[in-house]
């Protein structure tokens, strides 16, 4: 089997780097992590490739002219590592259509809501402030508007009672690192089939599979 070749950017922590590097690490995986781009060096994403043996690369966007000589730079680092799927994993920068287009369909990102619900930051207060019952987090290919393009898979959480931005945000975090490798092992074989702007998941799961808050039987109906 050969594997897909992903780069993966971050500008922080990296817990969800850290999901794909997890996941990267089975024997059948179908991709591998060759190259951890950061825009921001010392953070903690950086220390979580370096611990694994992944190779790193930090480009900082304030030493270039502009978004576009900075995304040149990036290019030319994952080009140069020959990847083929580029990942968002926590990257807080906002790309121009140059690299939205250079690296079409192949550019994924994770955002903390159920697109097109909350695009853009702050999610969970403000999914707290809707008074919304289900939350949860999306993949997505990367187009020219943030937080907006095929979506690749979804996970939902509940919102509890005594939810704050805090506790809700660890429950979607848990959430994303389950999704983020299944959508890019899926994608990366295939099994996602993407025409136009939306995309057809072959292994969607079945009609009977319901998430619903509150609950049917809490309520004695
Ligand atoms: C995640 O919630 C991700 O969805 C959002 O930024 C956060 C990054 O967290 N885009 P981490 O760096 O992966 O821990």
């Amino acid at each position: 089997m050969t594997r897909k070749r992903v780069g993966v950017l971050i500008s922080g922590r990296g817990s969800n780097l850290q999901a794909l590097l997890d996941a990267a690490a089975q024997p059948d995986c179908p991709f591998e992590i060759v190259l951890v781009l950061s825009n921001t060096a010392k953070v903690q994403g950086l220390e979580r490739a370096s611990a694994v043996g992944v190779a790193t690369a930090v480009v900082d966007h304030r030493t270039f002219p502009d978004r576009e000589a900075f995304e040149k730079a990036m290019t030319e680092a994952l080009e140069a590592a020959q990847v083929e799927l580029v990942c968002q994993a926590g990257f807080m920068r906002v790309v121009t259509p140059w690299f939205v287009t250079h690296w079409h369909d192949r550019l994924l990102n994770i955002h903390p809501s159920l697109l097109p619900a909350f695009p853009g930051l702050d999610t969970h207060g403000r999914a707290l402030a809707a008074g919304v019952k289900l939350h949860g987090c999306s993949v997505h290919l990367v187009r020219e508007t943030v937080d907006q393009g095929p979506i690749l898979g979804q996970a939902a959480v509940p919102v509890l009672p005594d939810d704050d931005p805090e506790s809700l945000a660890a429950r979607v975090l848990e959430a994303e690192h389950r999704l983020y490798p299944t959508c890019l092992a899926l994608y990366a074989t295939g099994r996602i089939e993407v025409s136009g702007e939306t995309a057809r998941v072959e292994s969607a799961c079945g009609p009977g599979r319901l998430l619903i808050n509150p609950t049917p039987e809490a309520s004695g109906a």
